[in-house]
């Protein structure tokens, strides 16, 4: 039988009892200030815009016993750093500058469940080659539900457990157009595209595979395959290095479940006995379905629900075994 909710569910504002804000009042961080949620706004002849050279990275905020906490804040901002690294996006923001402007974004954002930090050119160009390459960075913390889906509803689709279908039109981000560790904008477009063809023949997600025909992720997150008791995920080189399948891999040693980087081709995925995807936003996620073929008894196994759950303890704040993962954003 399906469970009548996702395994990992992180909770709304609402659902918390948190003081609700009004999406008008929210304060977005840039570069150095706080604006008006309105105000945070960029040209429509952008750089950025046009060219989607937008590095960003996503993170997800949790009520715990000793208040609202950032899930792995230091992994997440040393990877916005790396993108700008990897694809030579010159920001001027530090680690240390970032890390605290993040937590002062979730202070002044009561109820916020979500952290985004988008650094961009925000100049108008006629070259590829920008001329005023100044970076901005926006930082903003608000609640999906509230803030966005309830605005728009059409947003809101809640599937409990995924159907995915193996795309064979697009690839995987390959490394010699835009490396698959750099969060950017560019590298999303044909994810999304493929995505979206696929909803319209049924399916939740699309699973895209690297060059050699093997797999490599989802659009928006890791993979992982439960194969005689043991994890395994595809190798470093061809995905996004995502921070909660980084944290799965550690839960998974902690719980005395081996776990291996390796390849794994789709035959792999469907013979085995669980298959998840890890996000930020929907941490552990079971996969019931791949193309025509059920996952194991098409219901979430016993190992998934066992990280799913663990992972859910720590997030907020109840498993003092890892509460060096969250960063708490208390007022001094
Ligand atoms: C391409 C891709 N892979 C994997 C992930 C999962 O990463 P994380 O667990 O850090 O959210 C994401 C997250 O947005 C992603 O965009």
């Amino acid at each position: 039988m399906r469970s009548s909710r996702p395994l990992v569910q992180y909770a709304s504002q609402a659902a918390l009892g948190w003081e609700l804000m009004e999406t008008q009042d929210r304060l977005i961080w840039r570069d150095g200030a706080f604006i008006p949620w309105p105000d945070a706004t960029v040209h429509v002849l952008a750089q950025s815009l046009q060219r989607g050279t937008l590095a960003f990275d996503f993170m997800s905020v949790h009520a715990t016993p000793k208040g609202p906490a950032i899930m792995r804040l230091p992994e997440h901002t040393a990877r916005l750093l790396e993108t700008c690294r990897i694809m030579g996006i010159p920001i001027a923001c530090g680690k240390d500058d970032l890390n605290r402007a993040c937590v002062e974004t979730v202070r002044r954002n009561p109820g916020a469940t979500a952290l985004k930090i988008s650094a961009l050119i925000p100049s108008i160009e006629v070259e590829l080659v920008p001329q005023d390459a100044r970076v901005s960075v926006f930082i903003a913390a608000y609640d999906s539900q509230a803030d966005i889906i309830a605005r728009n509803p059409g947003q809101a689709y809640t599937p409990k457990t995924l159907k995915l279908r193996v795309e064979r039109q697009v690839r995987n981000r390959r490394k010699d157009i835009v490396p698959p560790q750099a969060k950017v904008a560019a590298n999303y477009s044909g994810p999304a595209f493929a995505k979206w063809r696929a909803r319209r023949e049924g399916f939740d997600e699309i699973l895209l595979l690297n060059e050699s025909g093997t797999v490599a992720e989802s659009t928006t997150s890791n993979l992982f395959a439960v194969i005689d008791g043991a994890l395994a995920t595809p190798g470093d080189e061809n995905v996004l290095l995502g921070i909660t399948r980084a944290s799965i891999m550690e839960l998974g040693d902690a719980s005395g479940i081996p776990c291996a980087k390796r390849s794994l081709r789709v035959a792999d995925l469907l013979a085995a006995d669980e298959v998840f995807l890890t996000s930020t936003s929907k941490a552990v996620f079971p996969v019931r379905q791949i193309d025509e073929t059920r996952i194991g008894e098409g219901t979430p196994g016993p190992i998934t629900r066992r990280l799913a759950d663990r992972f859910e303890r720590i997030a907020t704040g109840r498993d003092p075994g890892f509460a060096h993962w969250l960063t708490l954003c208390t007022n001094p």
